[in-house]
C-alpha cells in the first residue's frame, strides 16, 4: 500500500485552509483510488503532485471517459521553476495512455484559470451561480409549505442522475463513493421534482448543486429559502447547471466559468458543454 504521509504534508502546506482530517479523509477515500503523479527533490520528498480521478460525461445516455483532476500543487520553495507545467504534461501523456477523451479540472481561484491556460486547459463548464445576502433570497421566495425530506447522500446520487437526465444537457458523472466523498459534509434534500445538497462554511450557506426539473425552480428557491431561513448564515451561494438558464432571468448574469479542459486529441464528441456539478471544493 502507498505511503502517503509526506503527500499528505505537501497537501496541508499547499491547502491551508483544509485541516489534517480533511486530508486524511480525502487521501483514504478519494485519493487513494486515483493515479498519483509526483516529483520529488534529491532526498526522495515529494516537491509537487498532482491527482487524477476517473469521471465521465454522460451525453444523452452516452458515456465516455475522461480525467478530473484535483490537488495540483507545488512546495512553495519549488514554485515557478515549471514544475507543475511539466507535471500537467505527463497527465495528459497519461489519459491518452488510459484512452481517456480528456482530463478537466477546477481551478481553485480565477487568476489559475490563466496559469491552466498555458498548458491549454480551457475554459469549458460554465456554471449558473446565485449568491446574494440571505435575506434577500428569502424576501424574494418565501416559504409557501414546500414540502421537502433529508435524503442521504448515495440516495442523492441517483436522484441526481435522474434530474440531470430530465434536462437533456450533457453532464459529469463521479463514481457514487467520490461523489460522497466530494459532498462529506453535506447535507442532501429532496423535494418531489427537485434535489440540493448544501453545506454551511462560517456565514456562507452554499449549495454545492441545485437541480430541479425544467419549470421547478421556484419550488426549489422556496425550499432553499425555508432552509436558509432557520440558520444565521449571512450570505448564500446556489450553484445551479448551465441548462436552467432560462428559468433564472431574475437574477444578475448567473452564468460564470466554473472549470477548464483539454481535450484528447479527436477527443471533444461533445455538443455542448453541459453541466460539470460537484467538484471537489
Ligand atoms: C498553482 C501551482 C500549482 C503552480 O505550480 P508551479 O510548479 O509553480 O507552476 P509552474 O512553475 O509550472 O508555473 C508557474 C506559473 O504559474 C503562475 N501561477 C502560480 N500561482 C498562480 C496563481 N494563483 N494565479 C495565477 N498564476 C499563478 C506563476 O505566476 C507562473 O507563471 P509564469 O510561468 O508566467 O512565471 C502552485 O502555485 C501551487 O501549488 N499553488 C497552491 C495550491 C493551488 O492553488 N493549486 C491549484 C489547485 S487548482
Amino acid at each position: 500500500m502507498t505511503d502517503y504521509t509526506q503527500h499528505k504534508q505537501l497537501y496541508l502546506l499547499c491547502f491551508t485552509e483544509d485541516t489534517a482530517e480533511d486530508a486524511e479523509l480525502i487521501f483514504e477515500k478519494v485519493f487513494s483510488k486515483a493515479k498519483m503523479l509526483s516529483e520529488y527533490n534529491e532526498l526522495g520528498q515529494p516537491i509537487a503532485m498532482l491527482y487524477l480521478m476517473d469521471a465521465k460525461i454522460v451525453d444523452n445516455g452516452k458515456k465516455d471517459d475522461y480525467y478530473y483532476l484535483y490537488a495540483a500543487c507545488t512546495h512553495p520553495s519549488y514554485r515557478g521553476k515549471g514544475i507543475m507545467g511539466r507535471l500537467l504534461e505527463k497527465a495528459k501523456a497519461e489519459a491518452v495512455k488510459d484512452n481517456k477523451k480528456g482530463i478537466f479540472l477546477k481551478p481553485a481561484n480565477p487568476p489559475l484559470f490563466d496559469f491552466y491556460a498555458k498548458s491549454n486547459f480551457l475554459p469549458y463548464f460554465n456554471v449558473c451561480k446565485v449568491c446574494m445576502e440571505s435575506a434577500e433570497l428569502i424576501n424574494r421566495y418565501p416559504a409557501r409549505g414546500i414540502s421537502t425530506e433529508a435524503s442521504d447522500l448515495s440516495e442523492w446520487y441517483s436522484l441526481r442522475q435522474d434530474l440531470l437526465k430530465g434536462l437533456n444537457q450533457p453532464f459529469v458523472e463521479f463514481s457514487k463513493d467520490m461523489l460522497v466523498a466530494a459532498a462529506d459534509g453535506g447535507i442532501a434534500v429532496k423535494g418531489k421534482d427537485f434535489g440540493f445538497v448544501y453545506e454551511i462554511r462560517d456565514n456562507l450557506f452554499l449549495v454545492k448543486e441545485a437541480l430541479c426539473e425544467k419549470g421547478a425552480s421556484e419550488k426549489l428557491f422556496q425550499a432553499i429559502s425555508n432552509l436558509l431561513s432557520e440558520t444565521n448564515c449571512e450570505k448564500v451561494e446556489i450553484r445551479l447547471p448551465p441548462a436552467l438558464i432560462g428559468e433564472l432571468s431574475s437574477f444578475d448574469n448567473p452564468l460564470k466559468p466554473f472549470s477548464v479542459m483539454w481535450f484528447t486529441e479527436n477527443g471533444n464528441t461533445l455538443k455542448t458543454n453541459g453541466h460539470h456539478g460537484f467538484a471537489f471544493d
